[in-house]
């Protein structure tokens, strides 16, 4: 049986990511799950808003069924240039660069554009900025906190 196979396949990673504390968006095996839970614990000891759910696969995939988004418009290399990638390779975590923890706090006076380049340096200013920067200037997507974080503001 095909199924219970790969759902034995399953319990196994499940298990080895759980022993070593592995996040399941931080391999480096080029395979991601079609809808995945943004739960990074590197960068938040405590998530106090409700886990965003990403939906990978749709994102990528063509239009009519996904929204066609090529992989360079979130995944890029070190000079922050577009990675021209296909279905299976691995990329690197986001915070493997923008590796600054928790919520960036502005300085007092900061002028705009450094604010701006501060916050690229944490994961929270990165992933924020990559999804909701789209969302806007493509005029669909949620940009509202509750429509990724939704209400009650629990795990
Ligand atoms: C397009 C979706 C999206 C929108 C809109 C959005 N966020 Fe997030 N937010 C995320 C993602 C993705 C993360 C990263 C979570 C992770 O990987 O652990 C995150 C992380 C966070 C975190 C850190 C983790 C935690 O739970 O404490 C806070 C706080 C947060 N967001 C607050 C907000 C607030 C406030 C707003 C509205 C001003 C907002 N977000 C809008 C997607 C979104
Ligand atoms: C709309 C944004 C977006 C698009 C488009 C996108 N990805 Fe991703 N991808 C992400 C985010 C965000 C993560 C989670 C990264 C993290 O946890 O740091 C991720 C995770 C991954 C992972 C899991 C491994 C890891 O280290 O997290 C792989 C592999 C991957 N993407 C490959 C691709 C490929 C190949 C394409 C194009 C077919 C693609 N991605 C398109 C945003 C995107
Ligand atoms: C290999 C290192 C590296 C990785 C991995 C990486 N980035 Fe970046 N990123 C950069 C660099 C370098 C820049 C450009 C310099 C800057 O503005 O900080 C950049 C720029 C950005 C920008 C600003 C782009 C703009 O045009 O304003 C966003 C947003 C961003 N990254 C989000 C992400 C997200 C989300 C991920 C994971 C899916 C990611 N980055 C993974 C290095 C990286
Ligand atoms: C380059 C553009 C782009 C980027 C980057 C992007 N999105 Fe989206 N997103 C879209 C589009 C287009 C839609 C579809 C909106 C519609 O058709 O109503 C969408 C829809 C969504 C939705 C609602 C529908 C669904 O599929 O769940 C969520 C939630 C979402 N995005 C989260 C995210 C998160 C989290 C990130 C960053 C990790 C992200 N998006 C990055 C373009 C983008």
């Amino acid at each position: 049986m095909k199924g219970k196979r790969i759902f034995l396949l399953l319990a196994i990673v499940g298990v080895a990511m759980f022993l070593f504390g592995a996040s399941i968006n931080a391999n480096e095996s080029g395979a991601v799950d079609d809808v995945f839970e943004m739960n990074n614990t590197e960068a938040f000891a405590k998530h106090k808003k409700s886990i965003c759910m990403f939906t990978h696969k749709k994102h990528t995939a063509a239009e009519p069924d996904g929204y066609g988004i090529a992989c360079g418009e979130c995944h890029h290399d070190d000079n922050g240039k577009p990675l021209e990638l296909k279905e299976g390779d691995a990329v690197q975590g986001c915070m493997e660069c923008h590796d600054k923890a928790e919520k960036p706090k502005k300085p007092k006076g900061i002028a705009k554009e450094e604010w701006k380049e501060m916050q690229l340096e944490y994961y929270y200013g990165a992933v924020h900025s990559n999804c909701i920067d789209c969302h806007k200037t493509g005029g669909a997507g949620p940009v509202k906190c509750a429509e990724c974080h939704p209400k009650p503001e629990k795990k």
